[in-house]
């Protein structure tokens, strides 16, 4: 049997694979290897070259945010300690998955009399917005970095006022459902940090999780305040729904449309009826295109 390596890959990668190869001394055809290093017109990200400018632009943001006041990365014991890093008590707004934290920057350029911090693993797409407010001497956003699934660590019941949750990973497959930020798993956690009455909006261009989202609200009986299945297509579109992020721009879904939800949590979401949840998804048609799903299932697997 007979492996072939058809794509282009790194040299290092093919390194790697060879040295395997050697070391479990399977037989090898190496001219297929040779031809891919050596070929003049390979592309340059295949040739390495692209990932060693990104890995070294990645530290040297990485060592910049270090250094950031507004950038906090898996900080400890900072559970009811936010209004005094912000020096005030004004309420606090999330933005989960923020990226490049667009929304962050953007409320808190319109509400300076409220606190933003933008929530993401990614220290690299944080440096971004966190550059940004301190270039523009915005004072009332931070940036944290963690885990969504860790929130309830870092902050006290009623600490937070409302959640923006922005262009979400859709995780497409019934299998990942868990993993939707929107799912009953994440609102419980939302639950105990947020305020009475506290607003969480989402804002999507994955039609898959726009109806998913509705159907969690109507099965667990959450209070739906507002919902939009064109926001760009509306006229006297309200301010806050004009800020754009980066995923908002790539329109990856290719559905050229953008969703937003905003709603409640009330009373208590049951667990008991995430199994009936879960059938639900298994039996729903995925609506994005091939290409939406093909970057999802790519993104899901790193
Ligand atoms: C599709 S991007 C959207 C980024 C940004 N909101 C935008 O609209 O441009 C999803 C982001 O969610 C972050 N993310 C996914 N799962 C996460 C988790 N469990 N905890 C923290 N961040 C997460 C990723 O790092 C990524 O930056």
């Amino acid at each position: 049997m007979y492996f072939h390596l058809k794509k282009w890959i790194s040299p290092s990668l093919i390194l790697t694979i060879t040295d395997s190869i050697k070391r479990f001394n399977f037989p090898i055809r190496y001219h297929h290897i040779r031809i891919g290093i050596n070929m003049p017109t390979a592309p340059r990200h295949y040739r390495g070259e692209h990932h060693q400018e990104m890995g070294q632009k990645k530290l040297k943001r990485f060592a910049e945010i270090a250094t950031f006041p507004n950038v906090l990365q898996y900080p400890k014991d900072m559970a009811g300690k936010w209004h005094e890093h912000f020096g005030n008590d004004h309420p606090i707004t999330l933005e989960l998955a923020c990226g490049k934290g667009e929304y962050a920057v953007g409320l808190a350029r319109l509400h300076p009399e409220r606190n933003f911090m933008g929530l993401d693993l990614k220290g690299n797409r944080i440096w971004v917005g966190a550059r940004q407010a301190l270039e523009n001497g915005l004072q009332n956003v931070a940036f944290l970095r963690t885990q969504i699934d860790k929130i309830t660590d870092y902050f006290r019941p009623g600490e937070v006022s409302e959640i923006w949750i922005t262009f979400p990973d859709p995780q497409l497959r019934a299998s990942r459902s868990k993993k939707r930020l929107t799912h009953p798993a994440f609102l419980r956690r939302y639950q105990q940090i947020l305020g009475t009455g506290g607003y969480i909006h989402l804002k999507t261009d994955s039609p898959d999780l726009y109806i998913f989202t509705k159907e969690v609200i109507r099965r667990y009986g959450l209070d739906i305040l507002s919902d939009i299945d064109d926001v760009h297509g509306r006229e006297n579109t309200e301010e806050v729904l004009k800020i754009r992020t980066h995923y908002e721009s790539l329109d990856i879904s290719g559905s050229h449309r953008i969703y937003y939800l905003r709603f409640r949590l009330i009373g208590e979401i049951l667990s008991g009826l995430d199994q009936e949840l879960l059938e639900w998804v298994k039996n729903e048609p995925i609506r994005a295109t091939p290409q939406w799903q093909r970057h999802h299932e790519e993104a899901a697997d790193q």
